[in-house]
């Protein structure tokens, strides 16, 4: 792999997003937010009221869209970005992001994507340092208590947070898991710009060595 990325994992709430965003701006790299993608398949498929256990329906859906995450989120055009955090989307995306066909989808766009960047890309999900990028330059697993997550994510609740939590860390295809060799760091009572600082110093650490 010529391309650099820094593979972000961790559960809802760890800190991935926000974390990974700032990270990448401080880089000069590209940012990709792997759940919205999951999200916005999960969106689309509800709208058009496709079954969302129907394992090849919603493959073949998931094949079909033209999907952007920046500037903002859309779908074959339409932009989603509002509707990602609907409760129906909270529950629904589990069983989106179990189905392995989807996945398939996903992980090709995500690797393109990245193919596709001058310089390097974050890349923040779930399977971003096991599956997606195990090659990747730098691999962090984010941590942080259940109590902060649940409070990050206050909007969607706790039993949400971990319904979620349970669903991608036992599912089948590609479930949340530390890479051996993924550096970990807990967020808890850190800011975004903390966790950025002791990344870029792992970053730099790893590309001197
Ligand atoms: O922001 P939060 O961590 O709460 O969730 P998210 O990153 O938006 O991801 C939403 C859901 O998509 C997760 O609960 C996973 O089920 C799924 N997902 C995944 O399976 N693989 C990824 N690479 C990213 C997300």
């Amino acid at each position: 792999m010529s391309e650099q990325v820094i593979a972000i994992d961790g559960p809802a709430g760890s800190g991935k997003s926000s974390v990974a965003r700032a990270l990448a701006e401080a880089l000069g790299w590209s940012f990709l937010d792997t759940g919205a993608m999951y999200r916005a398949v999960t969106v689309e498929a509800i709208s058009r009221c496709v079954d969302l256990t129907n394992e090849r329906a919603m493959g073949q859906l998931a094949e079909g869209l033209t999907l952007a995450t920046l500037p903002r989120v859309t779908v074959n055009g339409r932009d989603v970005q509002d509707e990602l955090r609907r409760d129906d989307v909270n529950e629904g995306v589990s069983i989106v992001a179990a189905n392995p066909l989807v996945r398939a989808q996903m992980v090709r766009r995500q690797r393109e994507f990245a193919a596709a960047q001058s310089l390097g890309t974050v890349v923040e999900g779930r399977d971003i340092t096991t599956v997606v990028f195990p090659e990747a330059t730098l691999k962090v697993f984010l941590t942080a208590s259940l109590e902060e997550r649940v409070r990050r994510r206050s909007s969607e609740g706790k039993d949400s947070v971990e319904r979620r939590d349970v669903a991608d860390t036992t599912r089948e295809a590609s479930p949340l898991r530390k890479a051996d060799d993924a550096f970990v760091l807990d967020t808890t009572g850190r800011s975004v710009h903390e966790a950025v600082e002791e990344i870029v110093q792992w970053l730099k650490h790893l590309t001197l060595s």
